[in-house]
């Protein structure tokens, strides 16, 4: 068994948006592995830069000239001497030079090249022994804002969250009942509703945000009482993408209103308590850290969770941590690049009681590893859809690792605080 190194191929393949990604192979003498980029639409600013100028044909060249010459030869396990080298080749902060969809493809495949020349799943060659808990699953049911045409709600996100389920396989059905009772509670409510999807599978429909929210919080109800765990409520309001820096306030096109923070405050609260919302992510724009520690201070029994607020990176997740800003954090590991920045954030965030939830993009592949990352890094929430090829492939893998460690395998330790 040998984890050195021997080959490394990088290619084009598409996401599911159609768009061109990268996909890298990392090859050992005992093992393989393959990891593909996804690429968001609501992009925080703050976000590594995902390919050279050139786009996917410039970053295999830099990957062919640069990075394999380095890589070859350097051992696998290593993973931290692996992403050192990554930064070192590249030598800037945003990973300007080979791209971080780039760095995320290679940084991944050698994980998974790792694991596999021992034998072992990704999760527990990451994880150990100690890897046994299932994360609870967030999915998208509606969509809104950036991720939809015409008149869709504001509001980018409607989230289902069964959480205190017994099983990863009975939390996922019952996200896929709500799925499935939306669409019927979509079908009755407008008639020229045609089942129309977004990029992440969630319905798109002629709805305003309240609307949307009835609609959910009717569906979780009738969940929550046939499966007899709670089936909770969340929105990601990719607030960054409702901002208006000119105006300063936020504009809602679709609701022809227009709020200033406070206004935007007093609006998340109002939802938050009467729709008994369990998840809010980005409820203010991206560098608004006082709206978020407010909020925070203000509401009870649900998560507040930044994503273009921190882009997974550590120091402005310290500066929100230093705010009491947010309660959780999303963590996409192609904002950042490489998996020993991601786990530097998770581990960072965890010692601040934040907590971590593993998040796709909307543009996906059928890449799984964050499925095996999730129960690796103990993150107790994976937010990736209900239904929809690329979203599948990661609940699939999380059913197939739960069948793994059979009587070993719990649900996430999970308190809507
Ligand atoms: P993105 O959005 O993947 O399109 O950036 C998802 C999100 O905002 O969580
Ligand atoms: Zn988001």
């Amino acid at each position: 068994m040998s984890t050195v190194i021997e080959d490394m191929i990088a290619r084009k393949v598409f996401n599911s948006r159609g768009d061109e990604t990268i996909e890298v192979d990392v090859i050992t003498s005992s093992g393989f592995g393959r990891a593909s980029a996804p690429a968001g639409k609501s992009r925080g600013k703050a976000e590594v830069v995902y390919y050279p100028h050139g786009g996917v044909d410039e970053a295999i060249k830099k990957f062919e000239e640069l990075i394999a010459p380095e890589l070859i030869g350097l051992n696998a396990d290593f993973q931290e001497e692996i992403d050192k080298a990554l930064h070192e080749i590249d030598n800037t902060t945003d990973f300007r030079v080979i791209g971080g969809n780039t760095a995320f493809a290679i940084s991944v495949a050698n994980a998974e090249a790792a694991a596999n020349s021992y034998g072992l799943p990704l999760f527990q060659y990451l994880g150990g022994y100690a890897a046994h808990e299932l994360p609870y699953p967030l999915g998208n049911v509606i969509s809104g804002g950036k991720h939809t045409h015409g008149k869709s709600p504001d509001i980018q996100e409607f989230l289902a969250l069964p959480y205190e389920a017994d099983s990863f396989l009975e939390a996922a059905a019952a996200n896929i009942k709500i799925h499935k009772k939306v669409k019927d509670a979509l079908k009755k409510k407008d008639k020229l509703f045609n089942g129309g999807k977004s990029d992440e599978g969630a319905w798109t429909a002629n709805l305003t945000d309240t609307e949307a929210l009835e609609i959910m919080a009717n569906a979780c109800e009738e969940v929550s009482n046939e499966v007899g765990f709670k089936c909770g409520l969340g929105v990601d309001v990719a607030s960054s993408s409702l901002w208006n820096t000119e105006k300063e306030k936020y504009v809602y096109q679709r609701e022809g209103k227009e709020l200033e923070s406070g206004e935007q405050l007093e609006f998340i609260k109002q939802i938050i308590e009467k729709y008994h919302l369990v998840y809010v992510e980005d409820p203010f724009h991206e560098e608004d850290y006082e709206s978020f520690a407010e909020l925070t201070r203000k509401v009870k029994n649900c998560l507040i969770c930044g994503d273009d607020i921190f882009v997974t990176n550590t120091e402005r997740l310290a500066q929100g941590i230093k705010m009491q800003a947010a309660n959780a954090i999303i963590i996409k590991l192609n904002q950042v690049g490489t998996l020993t920045d991601a786990l530097e954030t998770i581990e960072a965030a965890k010692r601040a009681g934040y907590i971590p939830v593993i998040s796709h993009r909307s543009g996906d592949t059928c890449d799984w590893h964050i499925a095996h990352l999730a129960v690796a890094f103990k993150c107790p929430i994976i937010k990736t859809g209900v239904v929809e090829g690329a979203r599948i492939a990661k609940i699939n893998e999380l059913l197939r690792i739960e069948e793994f460690l059979g009587d070993r395998a719990k649900m996430a330790e999970l308190q809507i605080l």
